[in-house]
C-alpha cells in the first residue's frame, strides 16, 4: 500500500483533522477562457474529485466543501439550473466510488430548497455510506451559517420546552450537537481560493479556532500540489488556543513523555 504522507513529505502527526474549503473562482476561470460560467463549474467538479481522493489518502478525518450557498439562489436561473444539473451528475457518477472508498457522506445546509430528485439522490448516498468508517465528506449545499445556527437554536428551544434539557445546562457541546456538522471534529483549517478575503457565511461557529488560508488560485486550477503545499504550511503554524508559546512547547514535551 502506498504511504501518501511519505510520498507528499507530510508529517502525519501535524495534519489538520478537519478542513473546510470555499471553492471559489469557477466563473472567473471560465471568463478568462471566453467560456460560459458553467464550464468553470464543470472543471471545478473535477477538482472536487481530485482533492477529495487526496484528502482521504493522506488521512484527513473530515473534509467540508462549500458547493452552493444559500445566497447563490440569487444567481441567474440558467446558472442555478446548470449547477444543479452538475450536482445530479456528480452524485450519480460518484455514488459507487464514495461508497467503495469507505467515505461517510453528508450534505449540510437547508436541503428543503433543493428539488425532490436531488434530495433523494443525497439521502440514498447518505444512507449507503452511513456505516462507512473512513473520511467524512460533507458538501455544503444551499448552506448558510446563519441559517444553520438559527436551526440549531430552534432545536435547543424545542429540547428545553419538551423538558429534555435545562436552560442552564446549555453549553458549547449542546450547541454543536445541534449543528449540521454534529459529530465532526473541530474545524482546524479553512481555505478559500480565488483571492477573495471573506468567509461568505461559511461555518461561522466552527471557524472559531481554525487556521485561515486565502489563496489566489482559482478553484478549477487548485491542484494536488497546491493543496499539499497549504497543508504543509498548516503543519508549520503554532496553534496556541489562548496559551503562550512556552506553554505549548511544554505540552508538546509532555505529550512526548506520556
Ligand atoms: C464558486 O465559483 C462556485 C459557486 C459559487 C457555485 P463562482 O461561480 O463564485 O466563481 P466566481 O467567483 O464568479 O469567479
Ligand atoms: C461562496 O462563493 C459560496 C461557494 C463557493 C459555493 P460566492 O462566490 O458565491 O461568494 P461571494 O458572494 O462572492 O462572497
Ligand atoms: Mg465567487
Amino acid at each position: 500500500m502506498i504511504n501518501y504522507c511519505e510520498k507528499w513529505d507530510l508529517n502525519p502527526l501535524l495534519l489538520p483533522r478537519h478542513i473546510g474549503i470555499i471553492m471559489d473562482g469557477n466563473g472567473r476561470w471560465a471568463a478568462k477562457r471566453h467560456l460560459p460560467r458553467i464550464a468553470g463549474h464543470r472543471k471545478g467538479v473535477e477538482r472536487v474529485q481530485e482533492i477529495t481522493e487526496l484528502s482521504g489518502n493522506i488521512g484527513i478525518t473530515a473534509l467540508t466543501l462549500f458547493a452552493f450557498s444559500d445566497e447563490n439562489w440569487r444567481r441567474p436561473e440558467d446558472e442555478v439550473g446548470g449547477i444543479m444539473g452538475l450536482l445530479r451528475w456528480y452524485i450519480r457518477k460518484e455514488h459507487k466510488r464514495i461508497v467503495d472508498n469507505n467515505v461517510q457522506f453528508r450534505v449540510i445546509g437547508d436541503r428543503r430548497k433543493l428539488s425532490m430528485d436531488i434530495i433523494e439522490l443525497i439521502e440514498e448516498l447518505e444512507q449507503d455510506t452511513e456505516k462507512n468508517t473512513g473520511m467524512h465528506l460533507s458538501v455544503a449545499l444551499s448552506y448558510g451559517a446563519h441559517g444553520e445556527i438559527l436551526r440549531a437554536v430552534k432545536k435547543i428551544v424545542d429540547k428545553v420546552q419538551e423538558g429534555n434539557i435545562f436552560k442552564d445546562d446549555i453549553d458549547a457541546c449542546t450547541f454543536e450537537s445541534c449543528l449540521d456538522t454534529q459529530g465532526l471534529p473541530p474545524l482546524d483549517m479553512f481555505i478559500r481560493t480565488s483571492g477573495e478575503y471573506r468567509v461568505s457565511n461559511f461555518l461561522l461557529w466552527q471557524l472559531a479556532y481554525a487556521e485561515l488560508f486565502f489563496d489566489d488560485v482559482l478553484w478549477p486550477d487548485f491542484d494536488s500540489e497546491k493543496f499539499i503545499s497549504l497543508v504543509r504550511q498548516f503543519s508549520l503554524r503554532e496553534r496556541r488556543f489562548g496559551m503562550t508559546s512556552e506553554q505549548i512547547a511544554q505540552k508538546i514535551v509532555a505529550h512526548k513523555h506520556y
